[in-house]
């Protein structure tokens, strides 16, 4: 008897060509999806019905948020938008109108998700609301694509860890370097041995903005500056804090030590294997403008792992294969493993190795493989149909996100500081100083008593 994975077997070690023509990598390594899908095909308890499109839900209509349900409305019905700018959620529902139906809009997301006929929310706001929005769907029972990072701050994410587990919701964070075939490639080399034992892993992440000082200006029309806000100090509105700009204010964000710093850092614990480091120091190159953006556009911090790895995270692209050169996409990023025996770099455009038989030569089958997603969407309503963890999920978002809040409390302090990855807190020299940084101080109404 043959089953529909058997006919099309073919097909697929063409399309595993045509991949590995496409993507430039090896075809060994490619072809090992043709296992995994097989493998998924025979788990699968029944074919998926065409027609088997669950209802999502955007909470955050601004840039991501747009891009995230488009892309999630061709693989799902998309029955509501959510905004604190009414502007932003009517536009993204007037795009997602289709056969004159267009998604429900809402402003308060709390009223979101007493819609019974939501099963799934895609949750992005800027990071200071990831979280309440995260527990808020979890106690609602709702699955979560939730951006990265995945938290504001360390204490957060046990919150949502646990909220998360106790609901039994699925939760994929939106580090979707997770499902890209270098990422994964470049980690499984280094997991193995293939640049001998792993020393040093350089994270380049592209420099955050300066600018200020900024003006304060009237609240448009539609936006609820103070919902914005949420959990962070009340301050006049300014134009440069609020949308897209958000990311380079304390307040809201740590600036490019969490907005690329979260995927690349993601990256850099996926290759390393393991959950935190143990120390961390952090420093800021350049000073931000008084009234101005106020994280450093340029930081540098050194992470020590368990097993001795150093970790170096920064904003200038030194020590890289390709010196000052700004790679394809005109952005200055990249994460490169050093080991005894050759190094590999790996971005989004790019897998390259001091030699070629680190990754031209297939890995033996006793390998540690790790795990196969193309498409991190998909991969999470995968999930959210099988109740299984998806590639990103929940631990490895509160993990990757720590990285960069580590960073970030390194570089205020402008110290060196020991972390407990097990216990999740600072121990030692400065430990007094910085434990009281792994939370913030939530401002009413925006606390948890929000969302009870
Ligand atoms: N995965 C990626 O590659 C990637 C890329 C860009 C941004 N992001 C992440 O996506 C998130 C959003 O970034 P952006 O660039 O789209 O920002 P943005 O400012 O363009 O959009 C955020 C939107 O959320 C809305 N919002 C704020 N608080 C809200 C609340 N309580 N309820 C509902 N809506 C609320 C804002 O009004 C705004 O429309 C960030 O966490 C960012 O790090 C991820």
């Amino acid at each position: 008897m043959t089953t529909p994975f058997q006919i099309s077997r073919r097909s697929f070690l063409r399309r595993c060509s045509a991949t590995a023509a496409a993507t430039g990598l090896p075809l060994w390594f490619v072809t090992r999806e043709l296992e995994v899908a097989a493998q998924e095909a025979a788990a699968a308890k029944a074919p998926v019905a065409a027609n088997d499109r669950p209802n999502l839900a955007q909470i955050g209509c601004g840039g991501m948020g747009s891009g995230d349900a488009q892309g999630a409305s061709r693989k799902a019905d998309i029955v509501a938008v959510c905004d604190v700018d009414e502007n932003h959620a009517k536009a993204l529902a007037a795009r997602l109108a289709r056969g004159g139906k267009s998604p429900a809009v809402y402003t308060d997301f709390r009223k979101l998700l007493e819609r019974s006929d939501v099963q799934a929310v895609i949750n992005s706001t800027p990071d200071h609301w990831h979280t309440l929005i995260n527990l808020a769907a979890a106690k609602a029972k709702k699955d979560v694509y939730s951006q990265k990072p995945l938290t504001l701050t360390l204490d957060e994410g046990r919150h949502v860890v646990k909220a998360v587990r106790d609901n039994k919701i699925v939760l994929q964070t939106g580090s979707q370097q997770r499902s890209d075939r270098r990422f994964r490639m470049a980690c499984e080399l280094v997991r193995n041995g293939r640049i001998g034992k792993l020393h040093t892993v350089r994270v380049f992440v592209p420099a955050g903005l300066v600018g200020g000082p900024f003006n304060t200006a009237p609240v448009p029309a539609g936006l609820n500056w103070d919902f914005w806000q949420g959990q962070t100090p009340n301050v006049p509105y300014v134009k440069e804090r609020c949308h897209a700009n958000f990311r380079w204010w304390w307040e809201y964000a740590a600036g490019p030590i969490s907005d690329w710093g979260a995927h690349h850092n993601d990256i850099a614990r996926w290759g390393i294997g393991l959950d935190g480091p143990v120390a961390v120091e952090g420093k800021a190159v350049t000073k931000p403008v008084p009234g101005g953006y106020n994280t450093p556009s340029e930081f540098e911090a050194v992470f020590t792992w368990p097993n001795g790895v150093k970790h170096i995270a920064k904003t200038t692209l030194d020590d890289t294969p390709y010196g000052g050169i700004i790679n394809q996409n005109g952005q200055r990023n990249g994460v490169k493993f050093e080991g005894s025996e050759g190094w590999i770099w790996v971005n989004r455009g790019t897998l390259d190795a001091s030699k070629d038989e680190i990754y031209t030569t297939p890995l033996p089958a006793s390998a540690t493989r790790l795990e196969v997603s193309n498409d991190h969407l998909q991969n999470f309503l995968d999930c959210v149909k099988s109740r299984k963890d998806p590639i990103a999920h929940v631990e490895v978002g509160h993990r990757s996100a720590s990285i960069g809040h580590l960073a970030g409390i390194a570089v205020r302090l402008g110290r060196a500081l020991q972390w407990d990855p097990e216990k999740e807190i600072f121990t030692g020299e400065g430990a007094a100083e910085a434990n009281p940084l792994r939370a913030r101080e939530m401002r009413k109404p925006y606390d948890l008593s929000f969302i009870a």
